[in-house]
């Protein structure tokens, strides 16, 4: 039987909470489907770092980096100043262990309701592959005279074709097990020096070694109009790391919220683990009150199943997900129809058959 080491990083608020319900889901899937897993806890956070001062000790990375893949529901509390947890543990993590393909799809369930008026599942059905490694968040930059009225600030974006090439050819494969069809999101005719890299490899990479897939180009303000207006006109879209995290959340609110958005942090060659987490945070206003959504953690799940090569699982998983939101009365709140508890309940025991 195969056996898979998964870290397990609940983290802080509902982190835990909607956590507790995805493994409940992959003990019912291990059972169906033959396969285990052997699981350790991380006590990581911001509850962590309030009682310690510690955010992701390096003994932790090196027990982290052994892992088969990495489980995390929500780090952040309102006591820690931003930027410490979002920079020093998910950050880190995306970088240190290369995870260079930040997977999102954008899928509207049947009977979830979505703030676009008459939008149907068959119009709605896209991955978003956003870059996860480069670009405007590598840090890199300065500022002058700090606090002054002469105070000067800079921050640049990096793109290298190397890790621009590889996110764009993990997108290619992607469209082939899809629709093959590919959309850049860039904004090329403004952003001309990193635009014409992206441009380039996508064209050249295209032509040379996917010439099956179709190729659409989209500006990154029209795509925020298509993707309410034509969602349909997208099967796969890749895009640079800041594009990728604006328009992702875009995605989110039309696929139904916060409450069913799920990701993946992949490092698609395997040589570090990749990292699969709902795309919501630690919602601190509802944590402890069993009002959280436990949908996006238990489709992260599934995404991580996928990518740990049972295909059957992750399939079984998303569908079980599918048919409790179709039983559901809100995606989120008191009135959702069943508790988080009880929500994981009854996609777990789906799962099981
Ligand atoms: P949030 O995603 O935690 O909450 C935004 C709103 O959505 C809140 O009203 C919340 O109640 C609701 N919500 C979130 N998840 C839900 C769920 N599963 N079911 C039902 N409702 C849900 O974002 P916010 O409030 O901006 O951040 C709270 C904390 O989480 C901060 O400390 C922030 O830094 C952290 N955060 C962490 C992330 C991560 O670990 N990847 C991502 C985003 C925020
Ligand atoms: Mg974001």
């Amino acid at each position: 039987m195969t056996t898979h080491h998964l870290a397990i990083i609940g983290g802080d608020g509902v982190g835990p909470e909607v956590t507790a319900q995805a493994l409940k889901v992959l003990d019912a899937a291990e059972q169906r489907f033959g396969f285990s897993t052997t699981r350790t806890e991380y006590d990581l956070g911001g509850r962590r770092y309030l009682a310690s001062g510690e955010v992701l000790p390096d003994s932790v990375m090196a027990e982290l980096d052994e892992a088969d893949a990495i489980l995390l529901g929500a780090v952040g509390t309102p006591e820690v100043p931003p930027g410490v947890l979002e920079r020093g543990l998910l950050l880190k993590l995306r970088f240190a262990f290369d995870q260079f393909v930040n997977l999102r799809p954008v899928k509207l369930l049947p009977g979830v309701p979505t703030p676009i008026a008459g939008l149907t599942p068959d119009r709605c059905d896209m991955v978003i592959v956003r870059e996860n490694t480069e670009g405007m968040y590598v840090g890199a930059g300065g500022s002058l005279f700090h606090g002054t009225g002469a105070e000067v600030a800079t921050q640049e974006s990096l793109n290298t074709r190397h890790g621009v090439e590889r996110v764009i050819r993990d997108a290619f494969a992607r469209a082939q097990n899809r629709r093959n069809h590919l959309t850049l999101v860039h904004k090329t005719n403004v952003l001309n020096f990193a635009g014409d890299l992206w441009m380039r490899t996508f064209t050249e990479v295209g032509e040379a070694d996917f010439p099956d897939v179709e190729r659409d180009y989209v500006h990154v303000d029209a795509m925020c109009l298509y993707m309410v207006t034509t969602p349909e006109r997208f099967d796969v879209v890749v895009t640079d790391n800041l594009f990728g995290d604006i328009v992702t959340d875009l995605g989110a609110a039309v696929q139904g919220g916060l409450g069913l958005a799920a990701s993946g942090n992949l490092n698609p060659t395997g040589a570090h683990p990749s990292m699969f987490e709902p795309v919501h945070g630690s919602a601190p206003d509802i944590a402890g009150k069993g009002w959280a959504n436990p949908v996006a953690a238990v489709l992260s799940l599934s995404m991580a199943l996928d990518h740990l090569d049972h295909a059957d699982a992750a399939r079984a998983v998303e569908d079980a997900a599918a048919e409790v939101l179709t039983t559901m009365t809100a995606m989120g709140g008191p009135d959702m129809g069943g508790s988080t508890d009880e929500l994981g309940d009854r996609i777990a025991a789906i799962v099981a058959g």
